[in-house]
């Protein structure tokens, strides 16, 4: 036993994913398919889709976004958990990219619940700001472009309800953060958001090490 979480080596990773991942048929297939793409890591991992999906489920919610669909792994969890009348908000700039995820979207049968933006997400969330829609969305995702983590963050605290989840993707970024020798740019820019968030007493805080990091920002 250990008051700090546990490392995972491929053995006990193989394992934890052969005793809880419950993956419906249609998202195995659309892993397997993304596997092949050249920049299938962008993906996030099955076990973080499930969770995330159990978040959704927990909060009840109705009205969500994502930042950054790519072939729409998470898109595709995300829209399963929502109700039949829920919606999501999928932001993304790359046609390419997202031509797989409508065609998996529409296999499953929820294309009807997920709205798909081509735009850069700010845009959009500008557009939904203007919308009049601040406090009526109950969560949302960001795993879009890092540069810009800090301005969704603020944009999507207007647009979430009181109560509502914010969950952010990569904030581990491989390790990488916690090297103080790795200066990048997206390093330094992860780094000093996830600093930002540890100060910030509009949200309550945790951040999960599953996947390359998660953070969880509910808000108050
Ligand atoms: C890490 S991938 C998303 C992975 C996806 N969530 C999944 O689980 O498969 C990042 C995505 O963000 C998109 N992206 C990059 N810059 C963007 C921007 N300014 N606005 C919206 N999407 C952007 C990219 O086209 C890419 O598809």
């Amino acid at each position: 036993m250990a008051n700090k979480t546990i490392s995972l080596d491929n053995q006990l990773y193989d394992y934890l994913l052969s005793v809880s991942l419950r993956e419906p048929e249609i998202l195995f297939q659309l892993r397997e398919e993304t596997a092949r793409h050249p920049k299938a890591n962008m993906q996030i991992a099955p076990e973080q889709g499930q969770f995330m999906a159990l978040l959704v489920q927990l909060l009840g919610a109705k009205k969500a976004l994502e930042l950054g669909v790519f072939t729409g792994y998470s898109a595709l969890r995300i829209a399963l958990a929502l109700p039949p009348k829920g919606q999501l908000i999928a932001c993304d700039v790359s046609e390419e990219f997202t031509q797989v995820a409508r065609r998996y979207w529409q296999a499953a049968g929820v294309d009807h619940k997920i709205n798909l933006r081509l735009a850069p997400a700010l845009e959009t969330l500008d557009q939904l700001l203007a919308n009049g829609e601040a406090n009526t969305f109950d969560f949302a995702f960001i795993d879009a472009d890092k540069d810009n983590y800090s301005y969704y963050y603020e944009k999507l605290l207007q647009l979430i309800r009181p109560g509502g989840l914010i969950a952010i993707d990569n904030v581990l970024w491989s390790g990488r953060v916690a090297q103080p020798d790795i200066q990048d740019q997206q390093t330094v820019i992860l780094r000093e958001f996830n600093q930002q968030l540890q100060e910030d007493d509009r949200i309550f805080l945790s951040l999960v090490p599953i996947g390359d990091g998660l953070t969880l920002a509910f808000k108050q």
